[in-house]
């Protein structure tokens, strides 16, 4: 058992706008270094996905973040990312491109946010932590060993996206993702509290022309220190 305390568990931080190639990456990461993986916008998704079963209003600000304490979530470890709310797996509701809206309004709340703080530090847990977000770096693991920010051109992360999608099968416009996406990075980028931004000791990496293997191994030499 390690006796290392939680504020001496190692974070990587990965931050940056949606379809930037964060969870791909960031998973990839938690595997190569096997360290813990958190993936904070899921919590975002879920909390969405619990008020509007509740019928509660997702700009609500005190009944949503009352509902934050109590959501029993379970998430799968390892290759498994399958995500569960109240013993029902929700894994596919929550990927919705309807509940990344959904999370962005409630993650646009004060309250919400503050609510969700503890659950997403209690994942930093020893030998690691790769933390997949849009403030790991500047609010939540402030004290990340490594922080770094993913981004991409909005067309780009439609064209990645729409590509996503076809291949599941789901017939897309991507002129619409396109505009969804557009319109998630400013409610994102612009919101009073923890908005979407690099922190100041951030490394940013603008993942348009890479692929996902470049990307992995560029933040990897950037933890193990061989850049
Ligand atoms: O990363 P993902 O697309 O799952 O996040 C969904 C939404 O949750 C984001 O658009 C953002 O509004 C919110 N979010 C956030 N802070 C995080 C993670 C996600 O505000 N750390």
């Amino acid at each position: 058992m390690s006796s290392l305390k939680r504020d001496d568990v190692p974070v990587l931080a990965i931050d940056g706008p949606g379809g930037a190639g964060k969870g791909t990456v960031s998973r990839l990461l938690a595997a190569a270094l096997g360290w813990h993986y958190l993936d904070s916008g899921a919590l975002y998704r879920i909390l969405a996905l619990a008020a509007s079963r509740r019928d509660i209003e997702l700009e609500d600000e005190v009944r949503v973040a009352a509902l934050a304490p109590d959501l029993n979530i379970r998430f799968g470890t390892g290759h498994d990312d399958s995500v569960w709310l109240d013993g029902e797996e929700v894994s596919a509701h929550i990927r919705h491109e309807d509940a990344g809206t959904m999370a962005s309004v409630v993650a646009a709340l004060p309250a919400v946010r503050q609510a969700l703080l503890w659950r997403q530090r209690a994942f930093r847990q020893p030998p690691g932590l790769v933390a997949d977000g849009r403030d790991m770096g500047t609010v939540v693991f402030t004290d990340a060993a490594q922080k770094v920010f993913l981004t991409a051109s909005a067309e780009e992360r439609a064209d990645r996206r729409y590509k996503q999608l076809i291949a599941k099968g789901i017939d897309v416009n991507i002129g619409d993702l396109l505009a969804d996406i557009n319109a998630r990075d400013a409610r994102d980028s612009n919101r009073a509290v923890a908005p979407l931004r690099p922190a100041d000791d951030a490394t940013v990496i603008d993942t348009t022309r890479l692929s996902i293997a470049q990307v992995v191994s560029q933040v990897l030499a950037l933890v193990t220190g061989e850049n």
